[in-house]
């Protein structure tokens, strides 16, 4: 395949990433003006909703060359494999599954590169390859030395490699599981992630220098929404500590993916320890910073509508832990029905309760701190939940928690 000219879209796509804000350096401005996107999206997926849900269509310079280039340059998120194996140059046509990988949206890549400081020099290992381009634009500022790539899938990883090595970069491309960073080439400036994670593993601040940042997207991800750019600075303790930047969405690290729900729902739920009213609607974790914090007052529990008769049931599900809450609404009013040995419902209640009684700040003003034992998130000195691995507002204490918590480090 020829290679086709597509400076002009690279300098066009740069402009607008200026123009909105997100491209600030010189230097990130030139990178995205030099490494051409084609590269690393010789083939992806078109995606649209149709009759059997989200629909991919393959694309690629031999379908339609010029749409395929024009589209490559869309500051947009191409899907290049579905389910862990299907990927647009070996189609069948249209497909459906589940993404689990892409180049993501280049506002999004570039933003994420804007805030991680680097400085000339300094050595990055990013998390999830994915297709290279991310690893390209961060050869182009550092240097093909001072990065390092994880990719956990060794098809795309092989891909990425190929893609980067046509790219003029011969980088330090790892196949393996990102969460648990890799050593060898540690310690590290920068620590950067583009997957969705439950809990930033600790072993990357072990591996990032005192004073290092590390940039990642948090929040259990069994739903697909409400998770939050985390952007931490290590200590010199060991420890890590920051704040949630902003919103952001990302598939989840392989591994933390959440299984579907297998089995009749009503059935799963027949048998309920407790029913009683609710003081706050499930329709609340429609926002994205309600849903942050319900994920983290009960990580693992998964989220699902369904509708019989009109009458609509918004279920949670911790899978792990044999635990349910039902609601179900009657009128103006919910009614929750809990079952097994974590009230989930409790526990997210009591946060919304504690956040909405705070003024419910935004996802911004939620801070964190990372230690060999726990991930504790807090709000305005407030701390609002000690642990990912436990439920915590599960009592009545809950308020009381978020009014009188004790320093986030003590837990
Ligand atoms: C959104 S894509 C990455 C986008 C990429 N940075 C780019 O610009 O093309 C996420 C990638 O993370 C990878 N991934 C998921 N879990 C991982 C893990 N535990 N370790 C390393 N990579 C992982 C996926 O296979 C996928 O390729």
């Amino acid at each position: 395949m020829t290679t086709p000219d597509s400076a002009a879209l690279r300098r066009k796509l740069a402009n607008d990433l200026a123009q909105g804000g997100v491209l600030k350096t010189s230097a990130w401005r030139t990178a995205v003006e030099e490494v051409p996107r084609e590269l690393f999206l010789q083939s992806f997926f078109k995606d649209a909703p149709g009759p059997r849900g989200h629909e991919y269509t393959p694309v690629s310079a031999d379908t339609d060359a010029d749409e395929w280039l024009n589209l490559v340059y869309q500051n947009e998120t191409w899907v290049t494999q579905i389910d862990g194996h299907l990927t647009a140059d070996n189609p069948t046509g249209t497909v459906t599954g589940f993404p689990t990988s892409s180049s993501t949206m280049p506002s999004t890549v570039v933003g994420m590169s804007e805030a991680l400081d680097v400085e000339d020099g300094m050595t990055v290992l990013e998390i999830g390859t994915g297709t290279g381009y991310s690893t390209a634009l961060l050869c182009h500022r550092l240097g093909e030395d001072n990065v390092t790539s994880v990719e956990v899938d060794p098809d795309v990883a092989q891909r990425a490699d190929n893609a980067l090595e046509a790219a003029g970069y011969s980088t330090w491309t790892v196949t393996g599981d990102g969460l648990l960073g890799h050593p060898r080439r540690a310690p590290y400036d920068r620590t950067i992630a583009t997957c969705a994670l439950r809990r930033i593993p600790y072993t990357w601040v072990r591996q990032t220098k005192p004073g290092g940042i590390i940039l990642a997207t948090v929040g259990p991800s069994a739903w697909s929404y409400g998770t939050g750019l985390a952007k931490i600075t290590v200590k010199d303790d060991g420890t890590a500590e920051g704040r949630i930047i902003g919103r952001s969405s990302f598939m989840p690290a392989r591994a933390e993916a959440a299984v579907p729900l297998a089995g009749d729902l009503t059935a799963r739920t027949f048998y309920a320890d407790t029913e009683r009213k609710t003081s706050v609607s499930p329709d609340t974790l429609k926002g994205w910073m309600p849903a942050f914090l319900a994920q983290l007052a009960a990580p693992g529990a998964q989220l699902l509508r369904a509708t019989s008769d009109g009458r609509e049931t918004v279920y949670l599900f911790d899978a792990g832990r044999e635990a349910f809450a039902a609601l179900t609404a009657d009128g103006d009013q919910w009614t929750v029905r809990q079952g097994g040995p974590v009230a989930i419902w409790d526990a997210i209640e009591n946060t919304l309760t504690a956040w909405h009684d705070a003024g419910e700040p935004d996802i911004t003003s939620v801070r964190l701190a990372v230690t060999p034992e726990a991930h504790a998130y807090w709000i305005g000195g407030q701390q609002i939940t000690n642990d990912q691995r436990s439920y915590w507002l599960g009592g009545k204490n809950a308020a009381l928690r978020w009014k009188h918590s004790h320093s986030p480090l003590n837990v």
